[in-house]
């Protein structure tokens, strides 16, 4: 066998659909990397005959691989801080009061329209390291903090341009539909036209995203705003997805689902019809916990209906600087199951395999198998349900993305 790079004594959580064990476990396992894909996979005890002199075999000493981790939603690119509207939140102002004062996603939009291209991409690129030190190797981005045709395409440049100066994959999404910028204020309508006839034709043109978002919500854009939006997109050929049920249950999830997203984001007032749409359709439930916890939310998602109905849940962090200000994929793991109850392997699946289902990616990445693309971590734990239970020492000690071992 001729490989680039072995693992072995290692134990593998290869989060593998077709496993019967949890995890997929396999233990005292060894995985081998041949350009950017796994080679081969499985108990050491079956390994084949190598060029042991030729190739370079690294020994785990009983600690634990899995797949690199998945972001599947963040705004990770933004200017400024929101710390003030943290201050008046703590004295009673909730997050709605504050957007409809003029604050909340506007003030972020000020901060962005101001920054330049150079500015956002130093902020971001310190988001993406330290996602990337606890294991990350794709992150999904969306803009959202631009509203107008020009910030909007700056945003997604930055995050294209991060994407291709860094390990971690970046999938782009244009979210130009976030909310309605001051000078379109009581015309949302023709701020709708604005993204569909001036910025979606440009984010096609410059090649700038791989999906559409909407945030569809009382205090954003409504019912038939949102299928504006991603009707334009889908016909366009790009993914949709959907900001929904976050704050009240409007429908948004049921309508994006049947129009065939891959997933709709936040859920917490989301209904049994909804998840029933979402299971019939293909729809990933991506849970946002930071953005729960951080916004003291009371109204949980629901759980036990996404696992009677076998809906794909997604783990993500939400980063952005008003809802969810936590940059830490590996801290939702925690957060998912102590606010929302999920198992730690529910959880680990909501960063690995559902994740990668949630950005069209469930052929390349979140699982090791053979032919998959080469993403995967060494951790420092004793068994994977650690990776959700304890929260501040980084257990990540190696990551290896598209077969290339990353210096951490
Ligand atoms: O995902 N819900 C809408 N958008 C973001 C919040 C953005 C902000 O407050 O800046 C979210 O929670
Ligand atoms: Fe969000």
């Amino acid at each position: 066998m001729n490989w680039d790079h072995i693992w072995i004594d290692v134990n593998i959580a290869t989060m593998d659909k077709q496993s019967a064990s949890p995890y997929g476990v396999i233990n005292d396992a060894a995985i081998a990397v041949k350009d950017d894909k796994i080679a081969w996979i499985g108990a050491r005890a079956d390994l084949p005959e190598f060029d042991v002199l030729a190739t370079p075999v690294y020994r785990g000493k009983g600690k634990w691989i899995t797949p690199g981790l998945i972001d599947a939603h963040t705004h990770l690119v933004f200017a400024g801080s929101r710390a003030n509207e943290f201050e008046q939140r703590l004295q009673g102002a909730s997050y709605q009061d504050i957007a409809n004062a003029g604050g909340g996603i506007i003030s972020t939009v000020k901060a962005c329209r101001e920054a330049d291209e150079q500015t956002l991409f130093d902020l971001g690129r310190k988001r993406l390291n330290a996602l990337a030190k606890e294991g990350v190797t794709t992150v999904e981005i969306k803009s959202g903090y631009g509203l107008d045709t020009d910030t909007e395409l700056k945003l997604l440049r930055v995050a294209k341009t991060l994407g291709q100066h860094h390990h971690v994959d970046v999938k782009t999404t244009f979210l130009g539909a976030h909310a309605i910028p001051p000078e379109y204020q009581g015309q949302t309508d023709d701020y709708v036209e604005l993204v569909i006839n001036d910025m979606l034709p440009k984010v096609i043109e410059n090649n700038l995203a791989d999906a559409v978002d909407v945030f569809c919500e009382g205090i954003a854009f409504n019912l038939q705003q949102t299928k504006q939006v991603l009707t334009a997109a889908k016909n366009a050929g790009l993914a949709i997805k959907l900001h929904a049920e976050q704050l009240s249950n409007i429908g948004g999830s049921e309508l994006a689902a049947k129009m065939g997203a891959l997933s709709v984001d936040h859920i917490e007032y989301l209904d049994e019809n909804g998840v029933k749409a979402l299971s019939q359709n293909g729809t990933c439930a991506v849970l946002l916990p930071g953005a729960f916890y951080f916004l003291r939310e009371t109204q949980h998602p629901p759980i036990e209906l996404l696992r009677q109905y076998k809906v794909p849940m997604v783990v993500a962090s939400d980063f952005n600087p008003g809802s969810s200000p936590i940059c830490s994929t590996l801290l939702m793991l925690n957060m998912a199951c102590t606010l929302f109850k999920l198992t730690p392997e529910e959880a680990l699946k909501g960063v690995t395999i559902n994740a990668a289902k949630a950005l069209g990616l469930a052929e390349q990445v979140g699982q090791l198998t053979v032919g998959m693309q080469a993403d995967f971590c060494l951790w420092d734990i004793s068994s994977p349900a650690e990776l959700a239970y304890i929260y501040g020492v980084n257990p990540c000690e190696q990551v290896i993305k598209a077969g290339k071992i990353i210096a951490q």
